[in-house]
């Protein structure tokens, strides 16, 4: 299925992958006819007939050689091409730091006029401007993840232990243009466990008022403080792994969970109060509860949207 293009990478990776179907169809068409027609004509006609002595033919191989590496090495130039395009960065492209997780994508923004200079977070929907060229700086807190737009026709690994970018040029498609906005898929399409298929997002382009609307808006929500909010964190963040109805996922249930008093696979028992909380979530391998294993990463979260953690746990 074509899924219409929306970056400046678009145009030149469909040039290249227009070309490859262009000569592998053509190639494969020529070569079975080829095929076929010597079939039939040199077909033993007779049970004497012998096979006749033909050891090579150097007219045949140098054109055979010299036309497809030709060919070869345009395809290789349009596609260092869209490559290097990824690769380049424009010196007002905008840094938009990228984290991999099990299971889910954090975008972090820096702060601009929208959000009074603060930084801001947005979880799963990556916010773009239309037309503003950007710099994703992406790292992962544990497995390897890999960042994928089809619509922009991006894709880069998401690894530990070092950074890794694409920068491009968002646009809104001309399907959307009606619509005003683009919305467009994003994946991570390297497998990295059991919520893998479910490391989905979307990448939002907006016109430049909407854009700095919406980021005022997420600045705002950054600071409120609400179960409301902690429960929105809950079902981007917490869910894969924690339910709410007392079964046991990679982590424990948070139902009944607070005020409870805890085994840790040490031995220690802890009553689950609000510095319990906030430990497992920037200190996840302080506290272990016991049956459990040390598998949780650490989220980078605010005060604000821990203590709408906590009001969300309070609660079940
Ligand atoms: Cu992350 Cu697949």
């Amino acid at each position: 299925m074509y899924i219409e293009g929306a970056s400046n990478i678009a145009p030149m990776h469909d040039l290249v992958m227009l070309w490859v179907n262009i000569i592998t169809i053509t190639a494969f068409i020529l070569t079975n006819a080829v095929m076929v027609y010597f079939v039939i004509k040199y077909r033993r006609k007779s049970a004497d007939q012998q096979t006749s002595k033909l050891a090579h033919n150097r007219t045949i191989e140098v054109v055979w050689t010299v036309i497809p590496s030709i060919i070869f090495a345009i395809l290789f130039i349009a596609g260092i091409n869209s490559f290097n395009a990824m690769r380049s960065i424009p010196d007002d492209a905008l840094e938009i730091n990228v984290t991999g997780r099990q299971w889910s994508w954090e975008f972090r923004y820096p702060g601009s006029e929208a959000t009074g200079g603060i930084p801001v977070t947005t979880f799963d929907d990556l916010i773009l401007k239309e037309g503003q060229p950007v710099k994703l700086i992406m790292r992962s807190t544990d497995v390897i993840h890999s960042f994928f737009v089809p619509a922009f026709r991006v894709k880069e690994d998401v690894v530990g232990h070092m950074y890794t970018y694409v920068s491009f040029t968002p646009y809104i498609a001309d399907s959307q243009q009606e619509q005003g906005y683009g919305e467009y898929d994003i994946f991570c399409t390297e497998y990295c466990g059991k919520d893998h298929s479910y490391m989905i997002g979307k990448a939002i382009v907006l016109p430049e008022e909407q854009y700095y609307a919406r980021l005022a808006e997420i600045g705002d929500q950054a600071g409120a403080v609400s179960a409301e909010a902690g429960e929105e964190l809950y079902r981007s963040q917490c869910q894969s792994c924690h339910t709410i109805d007392g079964a046991d996922l990679v982590g424990p249930s948070f139902q009944g969970l607070f005020g409870s008093t805890r085994s840790m696979t040490d031995g220690r028992e802890i009553v689950a109060d609000e510095n319990y909380i906030r430990r497992s979530i920037l200190e996840p391998s302080a506290d272990i509860t016991a049956g459990f294993q040390n598998l949780m990463p650490v989220f980078n979260f605010s005060d604000q949207q821990i203590d709408s953690i906590i009001e969300f746990i309070k609660e079940q």
